[in-house]
């Protein structure tokens, strides 16, 4: 770049390496100094690393590919063979399996218990390497009383990953809140478009040196590109998910009085059994929605096929509202039993809320469900 002249948008290196002028700027590569590959560090990603830091206000963030990137990597690093994980039931799908499976084959192993800290404390044993939970669960959007989960941690000297995807960047800051780290699916509300894959891990600068040091032997780095697609992302974070947050109430409410609906989980809804903790953790009550349907699983069905507006699609956090039937998609490896003992009933359906007008958002789910 000439002299004189700075980019207003940030620049995108898209580059896998850094070239130098002489062995000078060689040699402090080589010392760590400055760029060398960008496996290891790149310029757009440690851009979008530090906004994501103050965002969290805490002192460093590391990006991944993706946000099971990100989760694995926080687990891996402090996980060790013969030590013990605790964690939640009805975790992200993709998660659980992290945990129950490709730990438990490194001789990892771990309790899942309710998402409370009395349940917590009582699952930590002395080999206890690291707590992991979502603040806010899928789909019924349970909500983490996460001060006293910190609480419990701190006072059992073991680290807390919290993985706040649900409860969105603006909505929690759990390392001030007491966690250790804080993961995000950055695919969702940092990125917002439904275009990229992304996560990060946020804390101090010494916990996430060790997150950055197993980055680069996994080789879980992100690419430049994407990195640039979620600053962009970052631009608009907060006009975008203060209206999905305001519209996903305003759905909520109006579904609690519309025909053909039996129940609708809100966080901040009074009919929901966390709303006393949401208003004490959360910042609003997140942009998802779940609802029970009439007529279980044909309903269900039904209501889905008659969506207009709303789309039939995965994943969250995205500017259009998307819409998932959970006991046939992420749910459907469960078994009927297990599903009724998470509260996923055949007529529930999972809303993500984008930024559409609330009130068309609504007509659609009346002519849907009509
Ligand atoms: C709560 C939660 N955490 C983590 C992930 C994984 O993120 P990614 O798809 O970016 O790997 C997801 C994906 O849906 C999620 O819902």
């Amino acid at each position: 770049m000439p002299a004189g002249i700075k980019a207003h948008a940030p620049p995108i290196y898209q580059t896998s390496g850094f070239e130098y002028p002489s062995h000078v700027e060689a040699e402090a590569a080589g010392r760590g100094e400055v760029y060398i590959y960008s496996r290891d560090a790149n310029p757009t990603e440690d851009r979008l690393a530090h906004a994501i830091a103050e965002l969290e206000m805490t002192e460093d963030a590391c990006i991944f590919s993706s946000g099971m990137g990100a989760i694995s990597a926080a687990l891996l690093t402090y996980a060790q063979a013969g030590g013990h994980v605790v964690s939640t039931e009805g975790l992200y799908g993709v998660t659980h399996a992290f945990i129950t499976e490709h730990l438990l084959r490194f001789g990892v192993t771990h309790t899942l218990v309710a998402g409370t800290a009395q349940a917590i404390d009582g699952a930590i044993t002395p080999a206890t390497r690291v707590v992991h939970i979502e603040s806010i669960t899928n789909p019924l959007l349970r909500v983490a009383d996460l001060d006293a989960i910190a609480a419990v941690c701190r006072a059992r000297g073991v680290p807390l990953v919290v993985d706040a995807t649900f409860a969105t960047p603006l909505g929690q800051r759990p390392i001030e809140r007491g966690a250790l780290l804080s993961v995000h699916s950055a695919t969702k509300y940092i990125g917002g478009h439904g275009d990229l894959l992304l996560g990060v891990v946020s804390g101090p600068k010494s916990e996430i040196a060790k997150v950055r040091k197993l980055r680069k032997l996994q080789g879980g780095s992100a690419d430049p590109f994407a990195a640039w697609l979620a600053l962009r992302g970052l631009r608009t974070m907060a006009l975008r998910v203060e209206r999905q947050v305001a519209s996903a109430l305003t759905v909520a409410r109006a579904l609690e009085h519309t025909d053909g609906v039996e129940r609708v989980f809100y966080p901040t809804l009074p009919s929901h059994p966390d709303h006393e903790i949401a208003a004490r953790v959360l910042d609003g009550g997140g942009a998802m929605v779940s609802f029970e349907v009439a007529g279980g699983l044909d309903g269900a069905r039904r209501c889905y096929d008659r969506l207009r507006l709303i789309a039939r699609a995965a994943s969250l956090g995205d500017v259009t509202s998307l819409m998932t039937h959970p006991a046939t998609f992420s749910h459907n490896k469960l078994s009927d039993i297990e599903r009724r003992r998470f509260g996923i009933s055949d007529g529930l359906l999972r809303l993500s809320i984008g930024i559409e007008d609330a009130a068309d958002l609504v007509d659609d789910l009346r002519q849907s469900l009509g």
